[in-house]
């Protein structure tokens, strides 16, 4: 794979590197996407149902048994050479930060800190009041067990639709965005705001943005380059060609 000879020189001499991630950084572990792809989850899944506070009150035995059983099976995958690459590079230059639409964790399994969920994680719980569950939850049960602060039902600590983002990390997420030199978009369709909004924010202020996706999206037309490849293919390519080492 040859690379745009400026790409290189922006992400080598770039002080603020972020990776934007969605469910395309996830697909090479084992993850179905949610959109796109025949196994996608919002084709076999209706997302009234399961991605909503309402589909969740209405059928709480149901989501919660689908929960568990995504949560059991993310345990069971690995992060994939993709999140190993951005792990790297996070422990190799200046300030890099990683941005997650993913609830999956893998990105903290492949050894990247302090990483920004946008849409929560999977392996948290909280209550429908939002007071965080601290102690272990028993997957094995088959209905949402109570909160014991107010007794309404504990749910799984991720953002379902019509609800907003924690604020505190949409705000750090906004700010590396504004701050940073190279903004890189890996496996997102650029279909649900307001995380959708980010690499607009970082073009604004100056970034160049790179997108490494095999499909075409909203984005292609902002981004400075876009990489048709899969993130597990293309990044270590990136990696060796950007810091001369392989992995
Ligand atoms: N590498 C990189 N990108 C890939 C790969 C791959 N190997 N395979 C597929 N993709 C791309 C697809 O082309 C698509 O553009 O990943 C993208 C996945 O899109 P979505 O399924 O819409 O995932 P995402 O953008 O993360 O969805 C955003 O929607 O339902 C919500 O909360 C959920 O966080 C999720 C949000």
């Amino acid at each position: 794979m040859i690379f745009d000879a400026l790409l290189l020189d922006r992400l080598r001499s770039a002080n603020n590197v972020v990776f934007f991630t969605g469910a395309g950084a996830s697909i090479e572990s084992g993850i179905p996407t949610f959109r796109g792809g025949k196994d996608s989850f919002w084709v076999d899944f209706d997302v009234e149902t399961f991605a909503t506070l309402d589909g969740f009150l209405n059928n709480p035995k149901q989501v919660w048994q689908w929960y568990a059983q995504r949560r059991l099976q993310i345990q069971g995958l690995q992060p994939n050479l993709g999140h190993q690459v951005m792990a790297r590079w996070q422990a190799k230059a200046s300030k890099v930060t990683v941005i997650t639409q993913n609830i999956d964790n893998l990105h903290q399994r492949a050894g990247s800190q302090a990483v920004l969920e946008l849409h929560g994680n999977i392996a948290q719980y909280k209550c429908v009041r939002h007071h965080p569950v601290t102690t272990s939850v028993d997957l094995t049960v088959s209905e949402p067990p109570l909160c014991p602060q107010c007794g309404t039902l504990i749910r799984p600590n991720v953002v379902w639709f019509h609800e907003a983002l924690p604020a505190s990390t949409l705000n750090l997420a906004e700010i590396a965005s504004f701050e940073s030199d190279v903004f890189v978009s890996i496996g997102c369709s650029m279909d649900v705001q307001p995380a959708a909004s980010l690499p607009y924010l970082a073009s604004q202020c100056g970034a160049y943005v790179l997108q490494i996706n095999p499909e075409s999206t909203d984005l292609d037309e902002y981004a400075h380059c876009n990489l048709r490849g899969k993130s597990g293919e293309v990044m270590p390519k990136l990696w060796e060609a950007v810091w001369g080492e392989c992995l």
